[in-house]
C-alpha cells in the first residue's frame, strides 16, 4: 500500500492507495476515529449502486452502525441547496458533534460533503473516499471544498481537511470511459509538471493504462497523490507554488466556461489548456520541440478529444477577466522539460491566440 502524509497544520493526515482498500475502510476507522459515534456515507446513486453495500459491510463489521445519506448526481447538485438538504437529514438522522461523515463518490460528493462536515455543528469528521480518478488524484487532496453559485463555478466554499483519503482504484472499474479517460489527464499533469517516471509510465504502457490495469491505476494515482501532496504541503493556499498545479487550467477553464460547460468534461478541458500551454512554451523559447512534440503526443493519445470550437479571441478576453488574472496580467504555467514546469507573465496576446486556433485546428474532425 501506499501511504502518502500530507502536512498541514494543526493535524497531517494520511492518503492511503491500495486495490481493495474499500473493503478495509472499517478496520481503518477504527483505528484512526475510534470515539465514532455515528457513521454517515454520502453519495449519489451510480455510485450507492455499485459500491455502497461493500463500504456498509466493512463499516459494520468494524462495529460501526453507518448509515448511507444520497445526494442527486451531478455538477449541478453542487449548489448550497444540497449541503442544506443534507444538513437538514442529518440532524433529522439525530446526527451530533461527535458524527462522522464519509464522502463516498467523485469531485460533486467530495466538494459538497467536505464543504457540509466543515458547517454542521460548527465542524465534524471528514474521510474521503474518492471514486472518480480525477477525485482520486485531485479534489480528495487539498482541503479545498466548495459549491457553485448563479455567478460561477466553485464561489462559496472552505479549506477543511478530512482525517483520511482512502483510495481503491479498483473502483475506478464501474466508472463511465469518458470519465475515466478525463482523468486520466489530470495525473499526466502531475507527470509533466514534476515526475519523470510517471510521465515515462504513460508513453510507455499506456495500453495497459487504458485497459485499467490495477497496478498501472495503484502506480499512477499514488504518484499523482505524492506529487499534490507535496506541493499542498509547501503551500496550503495557493499563494505560490500550488500554482504549479494549474497548468493547462487556465487555457482550460476559459474553454470549459466559452463552451458553457456543456461540451467538454473538466480534464478534457484540461487536456486542450495543456496541449495549447505546451504550444505557447514551445513558441516564446521556454521549452524545446522535442519536448514540446512528447507532451502533446502523450496528451493526444490518450484519446480523441471533443472538438474545439471557440473562437480564440473570445477565449483570450475570458482569461484577461479569469479570477486568476493579477492585475489584469495573465499567469501562463509552462512545461519547460518534462518533470519541469515555470510560471510566464509576459505571454503576447498574439502567441495565446495562434494557440488557441491552433487547438481548433487539430481537433477538427475530418
Ligand atoms: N476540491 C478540489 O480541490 C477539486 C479539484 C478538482 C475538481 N474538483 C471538482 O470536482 C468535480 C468533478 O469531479 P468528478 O470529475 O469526479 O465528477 P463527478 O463527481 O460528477 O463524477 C462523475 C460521474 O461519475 C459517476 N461516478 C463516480 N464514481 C463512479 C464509479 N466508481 N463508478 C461509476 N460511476 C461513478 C458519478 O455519479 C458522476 O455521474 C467538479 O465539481 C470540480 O469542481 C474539486
Ligand atoms: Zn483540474
Amino acid at each position: 500500500m501506499a501511504q502518502v502524509t500530507i502536512h498541514v497544520l494543526p493535524r497531517p493526515y494520511q492518503a492511503r492507495i491500495e486495490n481493495g482498500l474499500l473493503a478495509r475502510a472499517g478496520a481503518i476507522l477504527a483505528e484512526i476515529l475510534p470515539q465514532a459515534s455515528q457513521v454517515f456515507a454520502v453519495t449519489v446513486p451510480p455510485v450507492r449502486r455499485r459500491w455502497a453495500a461493500k463500504l456498509v459491510r466493512s463499516l459494520r463489521s468494524a462495529g460501526f452502525k453507518p448509515q448511507v445519506v444520497a445526494m442527486p448526481d451531478g455538477e449541478p447538485a453542487k449548489k448550497l441547496a444540497t449541503v442544506e438538504k443534507l444538513a437538514g437529514k442529518l440532524a433529522r438522522l439525530g446526527a451530533d458533534r461527535k458524527a462522522v461523515l464519509i464522502a463516498l463518490g467523485g469531485g460533486v460528493v467530495g466538494d459538497v460533503t467536505g464543504l457540509l462536515a466543515s458547517l454542521y455543528m460548527r465542524g465534524v469528521e471528514l474521510v474521503q473516499i474518492p471514486t472518480t480518478v480525477l477525485a482520486q488524484v485531485d479534489a480528495s487532496i487539498g482541503g479545498k471544498t466548495a459549491v457553485n453559485l448563479a455567478a460561477g463555478k466553485n464561489l462559496l466554499g472552505t479549506f477543511y481537511h478530512p482525517r483520511v483519503v482512502l483510495i481503491d482504484p479498483a473502483v475506478l472499474k464501474t466508472l463511465p470511459e469518458r470519465e475515466f479517460r478525463a482523468g486520466l489527464y489530470e495525473a499526466l499533469k502531475c507527470g509533466i509538471i514534476g515526475d519523470v517516471d510517471l510521465f515515462l509510465r504513460f508513453e510507455q504502457n499506456r495500453a495497459r493504462i487504458l485497459r485499467r490495469d490495477p497496478v498501472e491505476l495503484e502506480y499512477l494515482i499514488a504518484q499523482s497523490v505524492k506529487l499534490k501532496a507535496e506541493v499542498v504541503s509547501a503551500d496550503e493556499r495557493e499563494e505560490g507554488l500550488r500554482r504549479v498545479l494549474n497548468l493547462g487550467h487556465t487555457i482550460g477553464h476559459a474553454l470549459e466556461a466559452e463552451t458553457g460547460y456543456g461540451s467538454l468534461l473538466h480534464g478534457e478541458a484540461v487536456a486542450w489548456g495543456m496541449v495549447a500551454a505546451t504550444n505557447i512554451a514551445l513558441r516564446v523559447g521556454r521549452t524545446d520541440s522535442l519536448t514540446a512534440g512528447r507532451i502533446a503526443d502523450a496528451v493526444l493519445s490518450l484519446g480523441r478529444l471533443p472538438e474545439v470550437k471557440v473562437s480564440a479571441r473570445k477565449v483570450l478576453a475570458r482569461l484577461q477577466s479569469d479570477k486568476k488574472t493579477q492585475n489584469g496580467v495573465v499567469h501562463f504555467v509552462l512545461p519547460r522539460e518534462i518533470g519541469k514546469v515555470e510560471i510566464a507573465n509576459d505571454v503576447p496576446e498574439r502567441v495565446v491566440v495562434d494557440a488557441v486556433e491552433e487547438l481548433r485546428r487539430l481537433s477538427r474532425r475530418d
